[in-house]
């Protein structure tokens, strides 16, 4: 077992174009069956790893994370005495090793992902992909340059209920869509998650190697597990976490995967703990064919979105589809063209005309069990096929950044116009700016 010191990091890093020139990919025979290691196995890695154990033609010989307790525990449910590692690179030097899957805080994604596409590995990574959308982007091209199988962890992308009903959407199956609203909200007032003082990290976790390429900071409990998602170093808060999910679902049913202009407001209304991002926010994007998306953070009230219960409204012209985690509901709409005061016959049968108008479209209503296995099974038979997985990596980095540059739109508190092919916006330097950062030496973003 061993720790990370930055000193050793300069040094391999340094080296990794070597190993990548020495890797080699290894070539599955029908029978062979897939290794896979895991970089970071906290409460998203320990889901995942559940996806890939239920993997009858895979074994995951390997885990990495910084914390003993979470190695000990995914080593014992994998149960054949899995190779542990605290240092990444380390894992990724095993030559016998097909494909991992990075489970790590945001701020790691674009360093380990590339750091496996150059030894040679299949990447599953989890979403949001990356921090900033110039990591993302460098990402992408990592994956082509060394040929890899991604995987990116949009795990709807894989549910074959879900897959039907965006076809049913994309296909027009509750007309145009013209609105699509998409909800964070629960109730974290008054103290969320509390206002812990800074002070020593715990004994055995090197608070150095997770902070990685972000600034320097003291160790402060809310800025690690599970709780680094409220803090700006390390993710973009809940409209990278939770919105990738829901713009992902809307480009997949859209048939647009990049918004023409996005704009939003909010701050810390209401809780009164020590994170930076706001508890309430609201974001609105325009894309292409007319259709406006939001995004509304409401996290000092935890009524559900009237009148359902749900994660997604998506309101097209002839009925709404309520979407909830896994499952979603039609509900047809009625109503067909305006009611106009009956002051003459001609708009007394205009409305005669709407009232015996009924609804055009079927109800429906589905349910699915969560796609994390379904997602693992498609990485794996990708990784055998060398096929395009559900999710690869364009499609995953696609969604990010249409919610990476909504926290831009946030901190600028602008209305901004993108261009999705440049990958810039073309009405602010300032925003541009928040496109990438530098990391902290010596870290460095990899060249490919
Ligand atoms: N697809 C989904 O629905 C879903 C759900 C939850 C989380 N996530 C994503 O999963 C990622 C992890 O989130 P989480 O909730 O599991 O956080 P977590 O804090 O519970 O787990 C992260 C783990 O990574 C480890 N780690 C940190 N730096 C490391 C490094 N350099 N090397 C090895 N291990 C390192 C930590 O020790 C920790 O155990 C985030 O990107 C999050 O957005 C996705």
């Amino acid at each position: 077992m061993e720790q990370i010191s930055r000193r050793e990091f300069t040094k391999r890093t340094a080296a990794a174009g070597l190993a990548a020139a020495l890797s080699s990919t290894r070539i599955l025979g029908a029978n062979d069956r897939i290794r896979v290691g895991f970089i970071g196995v906290g409460n998203r890695g320990d889901q995942v790893l559940d996806g890939f154990l239920a993997q009858k033609d895979a074994d995951v010989v390997a885990v990495c994370d910084l914390w003993q307790p979470y190695l000990d525990f995914a080593s014992k449910k994998i149960g054949t005495s899995p190779q542990q590692f605290k240092d990444y690179r380390k894992l990724l030097d095993m030559k016998d090793l097909d494909a991992v899957a990075v489970c790590t805080p945001d701020h790691w994604h674009a360093l380990q992902m590339i750091h496996a596409c150059q030894a040679g590995k299949d990447v599953y990574v989890e979403k949001p992909l990356a921090l900033r959308v110039a990591e993302g982007r460098r990402m992408v091209e990592a994956a082509h340059k060394y040929k890899r199988v991604t995987q990116v962890g949009l795990m709807r992308r894989s549910g074959p209920k879900l897959k039907e009903a965006a076809e049913f959407l994309r296909g027009g199956g509750i007309g145009k869509i013209t609105a699509i609203r998409s909800f964070d909200i629960q109730n974290e007032w008054p103290n969320g998650l509390g206002n812990p003082p800074n002070g020593e990290p715990p004994d055995g976790l090197d608070w150095e190697a997770w902070l990685g390429p972000a600034p320097k900071v003291p160790y402060n409990i809310n800025r690690t597990f599970y709780r680094f998602r409220w803090f700006y170093d390390y993710s973009g808060g809940q409209i990278t976490n939770f919105g990738t999910h829901y713009l992902d679902f809307s480009h997949w049913l859209l048939g647009h995967d990049a918004p023409l202009s996005v704009t939003a407001i909010g701050g810390k209304y209401a809780v009164e703990d020590n994170r930076e991002i706001p508890d309430t926010a609201e974001v609105i994007w325009a894309y292409p064919g007319n259709t406006l998306i939001t995004f509304a953070q409401i996290n000092a009230n935890g009524a559900p979105p009237a009148p359902r219960d749900c994660n997604m409204e998506i309101r097209g012209t002839k009925g709404t589809y309520y979407m909830n985690w896994n499952g979603y509901e039609v509900v047809p709409d009625p109503v067909s063209g305006m009611d106009f005061p009956a002051l003459s016959p001609l708009d007394r049968a205009a409305n005669d005309w709407r009232k015996s108008h009924k609804a055009v479209i079927e109800p429906r209503k589905i349910e699915e069990d969560d796609a994390t296995p379904q997602h693992a099974r498609n990485f794996l038979d990708c990784v055998r096929s060398r096929e395009t997985c559900n999710c690869d990596i364009e499609t995953g980095h696609r969604s990010t950044v249409a919610t990476l540059i909504a926290d831009i739109a946030l901190k600028t508190q602008m209305h901004l116009q993108w261009d999705s092919e440049a990958e810039r916006f073309t009405n602010s330097e300032v925003a541009n700016r928040h496109l990438n950062y530098h990391y902290r030496l010596p870290y460095k973003l990899p060249e490919v």
